[in-house]
């Protein structure tokens, strides 16, 4: 399928689904109001791929990327409040220890760039489409 739709409604507070969107999985990610907060109140000359969190989402408190770590292609854990996120929250790669934090950036271990985040547009306020 060219494009994917995803029901929000269901998704917890601090919940991430995976969703498959051209053969990739796509995590969406509820974030509470912390992962937010620390996700703005990073100093952008600490990230290795430095993106403001407001340049990767476009609602607050959804984060929307692609689950594929940019070093080998591993897909990250994190997807539960009860998995190993991290170091910085967000997600962790087993394969060689890369640390995602609540906006998808890397900040630890040897993935060169930021999750991905893949072209999506709100349908609803409780629906996205991404494609
Ligand atoms: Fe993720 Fe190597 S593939 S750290």
């Amino acid at each position: 399928l060219a494009s994917t739709d995803v029901e929000l409604g269901p998704i917890a507070v601090g919940q991430a689904i995976t969703v498959v969107w051209r053969g990739k999985p796509v995590f969406v990610r509820r974030r509470t109001a912390q992962e937010i907060e620390a996700a703005r109140n990073v100093n952008l000359s600490e990230l290795r791929d430095p993106q403001p969190d407001q340049a990767r989402v476009q609602k607050d408190e959804w984060l929307v990327v692609i689950g594929i770590c940019t070093h080998l292609g591993c897909v990250p854990l994190g997807q539960k409040p009860t998995d190993e996120r991290g170091e910085y929250g967000g997600w962790f790669c087993p394969c060689h220890g890369s640390a995602y934090d609540t906006s998808g950036r890397i900040r630890r271990g040897p993935a060169p760039l930021n999750l991905a985040v893949p072209g999506y547009s709100f349908s609803s306020d409780t629906k996205i489409r991404i494609g």
